[in-house]
Formats: C-alpha cells, sequence, structure tokens
C-alpha cells in the first residue's frame, strides 16, 4: 500500500542485498536454481516499482566476489540468467528511461554474460530515469582496494595531488563513483550481515533486514521497507 508514504521524504538509493533465492527453492522441493529463476520476477518488480515512485538510484547484490566459491553449475547459471534477464528485460527498461550501470569487475565474466550487459549500459546511458546499479563480481572490499590502486597511480603520474584527496576525491574512484550514499539497504531472509556489500558507501546507510526470501518480494513489501525508512531518526553523529 502507497497510503502513509511521505512522497517528499523518498529515500534518493535504495540499495538491495537480493538473498534467500536457495531456500526458496529448497522448501518448494525444487533445485536451487529455480530460486534464481524466480529471483529474476522480483527484480523486475522492484526496478518498476522504484521508477513509479520516482526512486533515483536502485541498487542490487546480484553475484558477489565470494559467489565464485559456488559449484560451476550454479555460477554458470546465474551468469546465463543474467544473460536473459537482459535481452527480455533491456527493451522495457529502455523505454521506460531507466539507465544501467554496473558495479564491479566485469573483465573476468563469460564473454557473452559481459557483452550482454555492456551493450545494456550503453544503450540506456542517457537515460534520465531511474539509475539501476547492477553489482555484478562485486566486492566491497575489493572495490576500496582497486580504488586506492588507481589513485596512488594518479598521485605517481603526477594527476593527483595527496593534499587535496578528501572523502568526496576518495568516492570517485569506487565503482559508485559520484552516485549519493545509499539512504537505505535492505537485505531479505532473515539473514543479518552486509556480506562486503558497499562497505564504504554504506557508513551511515539505514539497514533493513526481513524475512521474506527474495523471490517473494514484491510491491508491498517495498512500500514498507519506505515507511519503515521513514520512522528512523538519521543523525549522522549529531544530535536531532
Ligand atoms: C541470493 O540467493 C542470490 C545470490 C547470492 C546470487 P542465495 O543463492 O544466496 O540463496 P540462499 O541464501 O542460499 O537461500
Ligand atoms: C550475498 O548473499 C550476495 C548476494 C546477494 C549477491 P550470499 O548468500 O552470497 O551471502 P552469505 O554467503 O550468506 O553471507
Ligand atoms: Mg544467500
Amino acid at each position: 500500500m502507497l497510503e502513509g508514504i511521505d512522497m517528499e521524504r523518498l529515500p534518493v538509493h535504495i540499495a538491495i542485498i537480493m538473498d534467500g533465492n536457495g531456500r526458496w527453492a529448497q522448501k518448494k522441493g525444487l533445485p536451487r536454481v529455480r530460486g534464481h529463476k524466480a529471483g529474476m520476477e522480483a527484480i523486475r518488480k522492484t526496478v518498476k516499482c522504484c521508477s513509479d515512485l520516482g526512486i533515483k538510484i536502485l541498487t542490487v547484490y546480484a553475484f558477489s566476489t565470494e559467489n565464485w566459491k559456488r559449484p560451476q553449475d550454479e555460477v554458470n547459471y546465474l551468469m546465463n540468467l543474467l544473460v536473459e534477464y537482459m535481452r527480455k528485460e533491456v527493451s522495457s527498461l529502455h523505454k521506460n528511461k531507466v539507465k544501467i550501470k554496473l558495479l564491479g569487475e566485469i573483465d573476468i565474466l563469460p564473454h557473452q554474460t559481459r557483452r550482454e550487459i555492456e551493450e545494456a549500459v550503453k544503450l540506456t546511458k542517457n537515460n534520465k530515469g531511474l539509475q539501476f546499479n547492477i553489482a555484478l563480481n562485486y566486492g566491497g572490499r575489493a572495490e576500496i582496494l582497486k580504488a586506492c590502486k588507481s589513485l596512488i597511480q594518479d598521485i605517481q603520474n603526477g594527476n593527483l595531488d595527496m593534499n587535496s584527496v578528501d572523502e568526496a576525491v576518495f568516492s570517485n574512484y569506487l565503482y559508485t563513483g559520484s552516485d549519493p550514499d545509499p539512504d537505505l539497504i535492505i537485505r531479505t531472509s532473515g539473514e543479518q550481515r552486509i556480506s562486503n556489500f558497499l562497505l564504504w558507501q554504506g557508513a551511515y546507510s539505514e539497514l533493513l533486514f526481513i524475512d521474506r526470501l527474495w523471490p517473494d518480494f514484491d510491491e508491498n513489501a517495498l512500500y514498507r521497507a519506505i515507511k519503515e525508512y521513514q520512522s528512523r531518526n538519521r543523525r549522522f553523529g549529531a544530535l536531532k
């Protein structure tokens, strides 16, 4: 229900750790990958709903740098699912003015997955609607390390003065660039941990852990999350 949401105080940036696909499938006696497939529909609904609400940025955690540890079959399935998602969704995303951006190391992804994503990013790059960040082969620590390396390189090359490096300058070296930090980070499935997601950017994010498994996430769950966010008192270390 939209009722009760203050449209003037929407979170600018919502980030989601989409967890619980495997358990969703197991509960139904299905193979884990069926949960990933069902999770794709939840992504579709969530993107549409954020876009309709006028949320500026939605970031979803699709595959972590640690998820390579899973069985090869599951990894392959996830990589192919991304290709399928892009092929199915990209034209309607584009029509809805969604701008797709990738957070993560794309170089080592299977060729097909990489190509499909690069094309979607290119096609939608000038869109002015919802910015849809897909964190893929993403890890917060790897991101920070990569940022440090390129920052040092710029200092060594004489392109950057070390004394000018502040938090804003450093942030620009991260995948998120000049995107505002997430106001709200939602994790589904009942797990209460951050699992290497947006470690720098999430310094002052409101965290919301919900029991629902990702494939069961829908518009109403999103509305409830936004209402919960609006009931929080964000202080950023000050008094209020
Ligand atoms: C989240 O669901 C999707 C990815 C990590 C790719 P999981 O696959 O982690 O599902 P559970 O946590 O095993 O239920
Ligand atoms: C986090 O979920 C990664 C994604 C949702 C892509 P995991 O299921 O991989 O996290 P852990 O292993 O439970 O911490
Ligand atoms: Mg999980």
